[in-house]
């Protein structure tokens, strides 16, 4: 740590040990993207001297302050991602946080859903009681300086599922994976929460957010344990930090141990992965052919509903099983000529 100026420099990252009313460190128009999720001031515990419940008018006046340092420091034509979200019995307060951004001069571009959790995958605060369902998604508002800026949707795409369209819409196999964006929430009671912060994102938001805009450079004004900046150091380019309350081996360990590896855009990572290598495994093994030269027991696979719902999973995960279709077919065909509907599949194979 630099003592005269306060600050630390890991890899090509520097972080700040001061407040971000002021940036002056960093020059005007000299930044590409900023990513970052204010306090939310709602008593969350980020440091024991910080007070995360200011009186309401004086939260306002801190992140007025930092807007306007971000939209002096950031180039024109770019963008800049503000995550927040309202809490149960907090509603209405990212809004009214997103419209102080405009009001300093940024256009709003749209609001990206960030979904923490589904189902209780994921973690999350309860705090609805019985007044409010839990908030189990948070806004990553997406703010641009002057017009003329270019989003790259497919640096974080996917691919088609129907590949009819490549050549269609789009001259390659990729097309932009839309505005919500499924980032289940680590648990918040690992290491990096215990020795100082409540309320991280997932270094996932910042990469994609980088990725998107293809910043050569990256700014958090309120950078916390850091994520942003392990983002980009993972991907190769400087980041700045302003963080007022530092837990240095927190920024330490974030930034340079976190093993990150960018997720895969599924809609529940490595489930889809999973059910994909047990497809692969059993197409392999020819375990239909097996099915249908009786060498496996088919009591234990139930009846033809049951072989249906593993159909109807695979194709909403668009994974191709034509040894399935093709069993499934063929049974149904003997079912209707038989004339009946739900046989059990240990009928069929007598
Ligand atoms: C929601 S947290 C950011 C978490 C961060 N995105 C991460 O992944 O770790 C907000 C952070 O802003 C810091 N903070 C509050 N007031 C600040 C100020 N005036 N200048 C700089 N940082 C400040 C808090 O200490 C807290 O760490």
């Amino acid at each position: 740590m630099d003592n005269k100026s306060n600050k630390l420099k890991i890899a090509n990252q520097i972080i700040y040990f001061k407040s971000s009313e002021l940036m002056t460190e960093i020059t005007d128009k000299s930044i590409d993207t900023i990513v970052t999720s204010p306090p939310y001031n709602r008593g969350k515990n980020y440091d024991d001297d910080y007070n995360d419940k200011l009186p309401e008018s004086e939260y306002f006046e801190l992140l007025k302050k930092v807007f306007s340092e971000c939209y002096r420091v950031l180039k024109n034509n770019s963008v800049f991602f503000l995550n927040i979200g309202d809490s149960a019995n907090d509603q209405g307060k990212s809004e009214n946080v997103a419209k102080l951004a405009e009001n300093i001069g940024f256009n709003r571009i749209q609001s990206i859903i960030w979904v923490k959790s589904i189902l209780g995958k994921g973690h999350y605060t309860p705090s609805g009681g019985n007044k409010r369902l839990n908030n189990i998604w948070e806004y990553i508002f997406l703010f641009s300086k002057g017009e003329k800026y270019e989003l790259d949707v497919k640096s974080i795409g996917i691919k088609y599922a129907d590949k009819s369209n490549i050549g269609r819409y789009s001259e390659d196999d990729l097309r932009d994976a839309g505005n919500v964006w499924l980032i289940n929430y680590a648990k918040t009671t690992g290491k990096t929460i215990k020795k100082g912060h409540e309320a991280p994102f997932p270094i996932e938001i910042p990469f994609r957010c980088i990725k998107l805009v293809n910043a050569n450079n990256v700014l958090d004004p309120f950078a916390g344990t850091c994520s942003t900046l392990a983002a980009a150091h993972y991907l190769g380019i400087p980041g700045f930090g302003y963080e007022k309350y530092p837990k240095l081996d927190v920024i330490k360990d974030r930034i340079l141990n976190s093993n990150f590896t960018p997720q895969d855009q599924v809609l529940i990572p490595d489930l889809e992965k999973s059910v994909k290598i047990l497809n692969d495994f059993l197409i392999n093994i020819n375990f239909y052919e097996k099915l249908i030269n009786k060498q496996l027991d088919i009591k234990k696979f139930g009846n033809i509903k049951k072989l249906k719902t593993i159909q109807r999973t695979l194709q909403s995960l668009n994974i191709q099983n034509p040894n399935l279709d093709a069993i499934i077919n063929q049974l149904m065909d003997q079912s209707k000529i038989k004339g009946k509907k739900t046989k059990s599949l240990t009928d069929y194979l007598k």
